[in-house]
């Protein structure tokens, strides 16, 4: 009999509009801390955790509905940060909703102590959770949030 092979639990990490330009952008805001190297330690984290963590970023709404979307038996949750299509997008949070997958919301600044329209988020209410406020850490507290949850 052919020996079993075990598929390791894959999760996604999305990351929205503007958040390319991290460690340049803003970083009273956003920190010094560029998005490869935010992906790097994902990944790392990821490893200690048991799980295979893909990241992506795409500046386009569509891209990011089309990533959701394939996530289906491939990824088992996202860690998203939306950016400001977090404050704008109903389809985002449709597709969030659409997936059933678990979905877990981070930010690198607390969107609650800036302007006021970044206080509210369209897709908070369909994710399992919201982490922000804690620069490059939101992220990684994000996937710890997603695999604890995977794990119940
Ligand atoms: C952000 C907060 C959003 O309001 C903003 O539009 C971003 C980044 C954050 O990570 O703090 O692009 O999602």
């Amino acid at each position: 009999m052919a020996a079993s092979k075990k598929t390791a639990r894959r999760v996604l990490v999305l990351s929205g509009p503007n958040l390319n330009l991290l460690g340049t952008r803003e970083p009273d805001k956003y920190g010094h801390d560029t998005l490869p190297t935010i992906h790097e330690a994902l990944k790392e984290l990821g490893s200690e955790l048991g799980v295979a963590v893909d990241c992506k970023q795409s500046n386009h709404e569509g891209e990011l509905l089309d990533w959701i979307h394939a996530a289906r038996g491939k990824h088992e949750g996202i860690v998203l940060n939306g950016g400001a299509l977090t404050h704008t997008s109903i389809a985002l949070r449709d597709a969030i909703a659409a997936v059933a997958l678990p979905v877990v919301e981070v930010h690198l600044s607390n969107i609650h102590a800036r302007e006021e329209f970044r206080h509210a988020t369209f897709t908070g209410a369909v994710c399992v959770g919201v982490i922000t406020g804690f620069g490059k850490q939101s992220y990684l507290l994000g996937l710890r949030a997603l695999v604890d949850r995977l794990s119940h």
